[in-house]
């Protein structure tokens, strides 16, 4: 049996951690007078009523033919990894969702991160966002921290508080490495980044340790995040253009060249834009031929809407109820992709990965009611497949803190986290579905079928594994407990015959609204403050028996639901298999059973010190050395600073 020592941790240290800087902050807000709502977004409980049933409604049977091998099928996207769906994390909320030190690691996020390791093989996650822009290398912080931020006051022009990280960040990334595969972005904002604008120093600590110490983890390295949005950030003067973008990338190759301390000089990230600029008007100052040799690959980021006015009114109020149904038709995920596809063409062209670096569901932190519901993470599903069939070969869903209704996961709110565990955004299962839709074999390519007259309710994808049919993909985004909106494709194969049974997994709620009482082949993660990473209840796996003699194989799709058919006889996978609750290394070691952790809500037995719920240092220190210190990260008195950020 496999006994893990167990640790959860949250952030403080108050001399250098008084405040959090977030990324989810737009442009133009320089006041922290943001009130605090009773509950934090991550745990709003808004439940928005389901759009209409379409009048008139959509078929309820309709007939897919299938081709059975790849050969001669037009349209399918080039091969799509299972580790299509990464995250994006905030760096300055890597304390609170990854861990303090590489000593101390959450453990729900090594089980949440090995559900999909389980599925694709590895699990992609960027580190980065608006904080990379700020944020420089330290040689030492207290307590071993890996990541702190700077005090305001410190000699820094825009009196943003900086993430500072130390070697441990890279430690503690390598160490959740050895655990779970997960294969890393790292972020760096361009050579003369601000305020650090001397290029004498060009601080890349973070692409010298990175490659040392993350060696084959590391993915590659974003060089500038939204370029497009630096003059209206004042990182740069208003007529910063597209041809300086790609001449700083140029200064960022040239210094990268010049440094022995760097190996791999070919795995740089860029452009990284947002929309104020289309990826074409970078292509255009020759961006990609001039960088070749140096890319990993291309990307951009994007947010199809946002929520910035309740909080910081800016822009126009968006009201969830009203902007619900359009996250519940095909329209959304293809009308979001349809602006990439020549630069996923042009990235074929070059052999490279296109990437949506950054994305979720609505920026300033997602809609309350959407983000977080069934059907957001039904809409997050279609815009990754639609993303997938686009030609993109990954997207990073964001992970904020607190403060956000869009997360796939969240840590507890520090001062009850001794009760509570983690929770889980609905987007998670749309990641983990995605990595089962495409699997682990690399060769998965996938088809938008447009079937039943392209019904923009009930999108359907078919996936070919080594060239041959492996796949179906069906959506219903419509919400009809009566059952009359349930469903049934046929499906029929060309060159070839349906197997004698299929085996199908839904993704099942009572409504696109509900936020709790989601199931992926009958299993659920938990709901709010519930979830320690592993899946709960008894794998359920439906077969159907297909008539072969007639070709067909008859699956219902109820309203809503998601299914995915299995045409092949592959193993299906039950779960997790990680155990429990998890890790340290080093000597501060606590150890604890599984059936212990199990019967204890998972946090609170009394074999070990849970430590304080005051925000100051002292009493966390007083509690080191009595076993596992748990340190309070302030989270419900954030001060959330004014930073000129994007999101
Ligand atoms: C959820 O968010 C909405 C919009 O910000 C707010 O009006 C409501 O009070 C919040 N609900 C809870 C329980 O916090
Ligand atoms: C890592 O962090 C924990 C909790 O903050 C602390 O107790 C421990 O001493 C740190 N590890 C090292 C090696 O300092
Ligand atoms: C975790 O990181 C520490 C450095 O802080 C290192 O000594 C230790 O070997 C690592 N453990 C694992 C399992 O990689
Ligand atoms: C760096 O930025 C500061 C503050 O904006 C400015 O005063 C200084 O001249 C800049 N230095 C260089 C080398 O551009
Ligand atoms: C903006 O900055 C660039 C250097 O990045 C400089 O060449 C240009 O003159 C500046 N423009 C203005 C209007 O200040
Ligand atoms: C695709 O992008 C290239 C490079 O920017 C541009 O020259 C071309 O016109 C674009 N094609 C379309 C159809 O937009
Ligand atoms: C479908 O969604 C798109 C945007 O995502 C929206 O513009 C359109 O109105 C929606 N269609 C219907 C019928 O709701
Ligand atoms: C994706 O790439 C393939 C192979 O180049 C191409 O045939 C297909 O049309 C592309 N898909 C889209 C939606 O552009
Ligand atoms: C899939 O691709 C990844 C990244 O190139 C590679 O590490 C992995 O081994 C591949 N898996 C298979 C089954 O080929
Ligand atoms: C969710 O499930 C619980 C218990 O199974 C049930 O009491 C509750 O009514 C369900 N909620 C919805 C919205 O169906
Ligand atoms: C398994 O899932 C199917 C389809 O949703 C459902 O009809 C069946 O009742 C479930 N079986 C169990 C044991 O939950
Ligand atoms: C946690 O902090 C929040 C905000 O300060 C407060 O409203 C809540 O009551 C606290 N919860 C507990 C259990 O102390």
């Amino acid at each position: 049996m496999l006994l893990l020592a167990f640790w959860s941790l949250w952030l403080l240290d108050v001399a250098t951690a008084t405040v959090t800087v977030y990324g989810q902050i737009p442009m133009g807000i320089t006041s922290a007078a943001t009130a605090q709502t009773t509950v934090a977004a991550a745990y709003n409980t808004t439940v928005l009523n389901p759009p209409a049933i379409p009048d008139p409604p959509p078929a309820t049977s309709f007939t897919l033919t299938l081709q059975s091998t790849s050969a001669g099928v037009t349209d399918l996207s080039i091969p799509v990894p299972g580790t299509f769906f990464g995250f994006s994390v905030e760096m300055s909320v890597i304390t609170q969702l990854f861990g303090t030190n590489s000593s101390y690691i959450q453990v729900p996020l090594l089980n949440l991160l090995a559900n999909i390791q389980e599925r694709a093989g590895a699990v992609h996650v960027r580190v980065g966002g608006n904080t990379q822009e700020y944020a420089y290398y330290v040689p030492t912080l207290p307590e071993e921290r890996a990541i702190s931020k700077e005090s305001a006051d410190t000699n820094n022009p825009t009196q943003t508080p900086a993430v500072i990280y130390t070697m441990d960040l890279f430690y503690l990334l390598a160490n959740i490495s050895s655990h779970v595969n997960v294969h890393w972005y790292l972020g760096k904002f361009s050579a003369t980044s601000v305020p650090f604008n001397d290029t004498s120093d060009f601080r890349l600590q973070i692409v010298e340790y990175g490659e040392a110490i993350l060696g084959d983890h590391l993915l590659g390295i974003q060089v500038g995040n939204e370029p497009d949005l630096y003059a209206a950030h004042d990182h740069r003067n208003s007529s910063y253009s597209p041809q300086n973008y790609a001449n700083e990338f140029g200064e960022m190759v040239d210094a990268l060249a010049a440094d022995s301390n760097v190996p791999v000089k070919n795995n740089l990230i860029g452009p990284s834009v947002s929309g104020t600029w289309t990826p074409e008007m970078v292509w255009d100052t020759g961006f990609i031929t001039e960088y070749v040799d140096n890319l990993f690959a291309l990307s951009v980021e994007h947010y199809p809407t946002d929520n910035c006015f309740p909080e910081y009114g800016i822009g126009v109020y968006h009201d969830p109820q009203v902007e619900f149904s359009d996250f519940l038709n095909h329209t959304s995920g293809v009308a979001l992709c349809e602006p990439y596809l020549n630069s996923t063409a042009i990235a074929q062209t070059v052999g490279k990965p296109f990437l949506m670096f950054e994305t979720n569901s609505a920026s300033c932190g997602g809609f309350p009611g959407i983000s977080d519901s069934f059907g957001g993470a039904l809409w997050a599903l279609d815009y990754g497949l639609q993303m997938a069939y686009s030609n993109f070969s990954g997207a990073m869903l964001h992970v904020g803190g607190q403060n956000v209704y869009y997360n796939p996961f969240t840590a507890p709110p520090t001062n009850v986290s001794k009760y509570y565990e983690w929770t889980v955004g609905a987007v998670y299962y749309s990641a983990l579905i995605a990595s089962e839709v495409f699997g682990s074999t690399n060769t998965s390519q996938i088809l938008d079928l447009h079937g039943n007259d392209d019904n923009i309710y009930g999108p359907q994808y078919a996936i070919y594994e080594h060239g041959a049919l492996a796949r179906v993909a069906l959506f219903n985004f419509i919400t009809d407990p009566s059952g009359a909106s349930t469903y049934t494709a046929t499906i029929t194969v060309n060159g070839g015959t349906v197997p004698s049974s299929v085996n199908v997994k839904y993704f099942l709620s009572p409504s696109v609204s509900t936020k709790d009482n989601i199931t992926w082949a009958g299993q659920t993660l938990g709901t709010i403050h519930e979830v320690d990473g592993r899946f709960q209840g008894t794998l359920n796996v439906t077969t159907i028996a297909c008539d072969t003699g007639a070709n067909t194989c008859l699956i219902p799709v109820p309203a809503p639901a998601f299914a995915l058919v299995f045409l092949t006889s592959e193993e299906t996978i039950a779960t997790a298999t990680f155990a429990t609750t998890v890790y340290t290394a080093g000597a501060n070691t606590a150890t604890v059973e599984a059936s212990v952790l199990a019967t204890s809500n998972g946090m609170s037995g009394a074999d070990w010190e849970l430590g304080s719920t005051s925000n100051e240092k002292s009493a966390a220190r007083a509690r080191m050395g009595t076993g596992v210190a748990r340190y309070v990260f302030a989270g419900a008195a954030l001060v959330v600073l004014g930073l000129a950020f994007g999101h």
